[in-house]
């Protein structure tokens, strides 16, 4: 990385905030509220936590130990009663909470009080396995509302989930059972994609053989033709739900308890394991979700992430859920069985808020304006966009075909963060392409290497102060979480090189480190370099992330072979496979070239900086340190 980072073009537009919007806002005058939330941000996250519930209260609201915080001291609370007892004590007992579309159109729908009886009976399923305070259990689900109802079940009895994402194969999956030493995995016999059915039982089935800690599997059954299951070790999910209670208090927590480990990539070949808590980051998602997309009672809430990623954890579960939304989730992808498929959902439950992704927006932008001119889009409020920078061209087709007038959230996070970090709120003015201005009580800024406040131009993203839903640790790696505290002295380095301009409004340009955006998801270049040298074939890889038209980023690898290998389509083509076999879809290179030597510095570290610059024809800046 060059000390001098490059400032991308960037749109001059500015969208004026809509007035009667700004007028029936939660938060209807920003700088006001940004003021005073910072002036004293724990008073600010104080006033938050007690529109929550808390078995008992905190003695103090942060303890900071720099860079160990612990948020809501000696407070008792559970997410997952204020997802659901809250709200099921309520009217809202028979509102709509889920709404779920299967990928061949299937349609189930759980108010409060019904998903409320699911969880409950999944809890209490899961002590009756053994399963108590602190246990990991790994959820291995396609979108299904199963995935709900297992993580609000885990979380009700103070017992860790670690959701990993479907499409993951069985090494991935295996190393993500491992790490964490779950005792149960949830999965289902099969899922679909674009009509195909993918089996993913026999995933587990090859992960699970060398998990030792693995006591039990449950199995949500979706075909009838799958291969029986095989009793004690494995059951099958209606049968062990069937006849127990609806009725499992939740555990009073310490609100410091874990909540979730998330692994997601890093710079190294192993995935990170993010821990989330319960009190802080019920706090965090509650109040961005309800001040970001303006949530009022009557919304539907319509959020496209898969719940294997930080975005369905926080913007399908818990946030929305906090709130008593209404939320649509919905299997499948976003032109199958047509490009049609999301604005056809839109319109027929009257969704008000969508919250999508950029690579959906430019897949979708490739099948033309006539697809959304087809539908009654006219129930959308506010559109929302996560996971990677949205370019002004995708921003101002998403803004155009959704009538024009609705105000795009532009959503930067991560999933060490928890909750949205910097994004407007309704009555901020926009301008296409950039996340506007740190959330409440967030203080982002933009530094340079040794942490001095840029005041606009270049440099890299930092958060300057605690805030309740960080993560707490790197799962047994400590010295990882430090990391993020030590890079740059004195803030947290969240890895992302950013532009401010002359209004303080922040414009995300990408990762400084390895980390590989692919279609939204993160790629360690290390986790598939390993997977490359992992091949007989292979003795050394360098993996770069590359533009790539609608996912943002595709992943390129250099590969030296072993001494009488010899390169053939067919090499290519196996190699590309491997990859596929040994960590899943999403993370196969697109294109692989085979080289004869790598860039390297003189300590024998891989410049893919270098690399990269030459793909894209650019000055690859300071090679002091090259070997050569
Ligand atoms: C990128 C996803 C630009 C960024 C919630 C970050 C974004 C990484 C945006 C975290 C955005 C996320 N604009 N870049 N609105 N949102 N990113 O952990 O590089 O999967 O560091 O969390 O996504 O990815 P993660």
């Amino acid at each position: 990385m060059s000390e001098n980072i490059e400032t991308l073009q960037r749109s001059t537009r500015v969208i004026p905030a809509p007035p009667e919007m700004k007028a029936q806002a939660h938060i209807q005058d920003y700088e006001t509220a940004y003021k005073a939330s910072i002036a004293d941000p724990e008073k600010f996250w104080e006033g938050i936590a007690k529109e929550l519930h808390w078995f008992s209260p905190w003695h103090k609201v942060l303890e900071w130990n720099y860079p160990w915080a612990k948020w809501f001291l000696g407070a008792t609370c559970n997410i997952s009663y204020n997802c659901l007892d809250r709200h099921v004590q309520t009217w809202r007992r028979n509102k709509v909470a889920v709404i779920w579309v299967g990928e061949k159109g299937e349609e189930r729908i759980f108010t409060y009080a019904e998903l409320y009886r699911q969880v409950n009976k999944c809890a209490n399923a899961l002590k009756e396995l053994g399963l108590t305070k602190g246990d990991r259990v790994t959820i291995y689900l396609p979108k299904i509302p199963e995935q709900i109802v297992a993580m609000l079940a885990c979380a009700r009895i103070g017992v860790i989930h670690s959701v990993v994402y479907s499409g993951f194969s069985a090494p991935a999956l295996q190393t993500r059972i491992h790490d964490c030493e779950s005792k149960v995995v949830i999965t289902a016999d099969v899922g679909y994609d674009r009509s195909k059915t993918i089996p993913l039982k026999p995933v587990v089935d090859e992960a699970v053989a060398n998990c030792p800690t693995v006591e039990k599997v449950i199995v949500v059954q979706r075909e009838t033709t799958s291969t029986p299951i095989q009793a004690p070790k494995e059951i099958n999910w209606d049968d062990l739900l069937k006849d127990q209670s609806t009725k499992c208090e939740a555990e009073q927590l310490d609100a410091e308890d874990p909540l979730y480990i998330l692994y997601t990539s890093g710079t190294t070949g192993k995935p990170k394991g993010v821990l989330h808590v319960h009190g802080g980051y019920m706090v965090g998602t509650y109040i961005t979700t309800k001040y970001v997309f303006d949530l009022k009672e009557e919304d539907v809430f319509f959020c496209v992430a898969d719940p294997g990623w930080v975005t369905g954890h926080s913007y399908i579960v818990y946030g929305p859920l906090l709130n008593g939304a209404t939320i649509l989730t919905a299997e499948g992808k976003p032109d199958y069985p047509n490009p049609g498929r999301w604005w056809d959902l839109i319109e027929h439950y009257g969704v008000s808020t969508f919250y999508t992704t950029p690579t959906a927006i430019r897949l979708l932008m490739k099948y033309g304006e006539d697809w959304p001119a087809k539908y009654d889009l006219s129930s959308l409020k506010i559109l929302g966009s996560v996971g990677e920078p949205i370019n002004p061209e995708a921003w101002e087709w998403f803004h155009r075909v959704t009538g024009g007038t609705k105000p795009i959230m532009d959503t930067w996070w991560q999933t060490e963060t928890g909750a949205i970090m910097v994004t407007p709120l309704p009555c901020v003015d926009l301008k296409p392409g950039s996340a506007t201005r740190p959330f409440l009580g967030i203080e982002a800024d933009v530094t340079d290497r040794e942490g001095n406040s840029i005041p606009h131009g270049g440099g890299f993203a930092v958060i300057k102060k605690p805030w309740p839903s960080m993560m707490r640790t790197i799962y047994k790696e400590p010295e990882r979480y430090l990391l993020y505290w030590n890079t740059i002295p004195g803030v947290y380095t969240a890895g992302d090189v950013c532009h401010k301009d002359e209004d303080g409004y922040m414009w995300f340009m990408g990762r400084a480190d390895d980390v590989v955006k692919v279609a939204g998801n993160r790629i360690g270049t290390a986790e598939v370099e390993s997977a490359l040298v992992s091949h007989k074939a292979v003795v050394e890889a360098a993996v770069i992330g590359k533009p790539h038209k609608t996912a943002g980023e595709m992943i390129k690898a250099f590969v030296i072979l072993k001494q009488g290998q010899t390169e053939s389509p067919d090499l290519i083509k196996e190699l590309k496979n491997h990859v596929q076999q040994e960590l899943g879809k999403i993370a196969a290179p697109r294109e692989i070239d085979i080289v004869q030597s790598l860039p390297k510095t003189r300590s024998g570290k891989i410049m893919r900086r270098v690399l990269k610059a030459k793909e894209l024809g650019q000055d690859p800046g300071d090679i002091s340190t090259l070997d050569e």
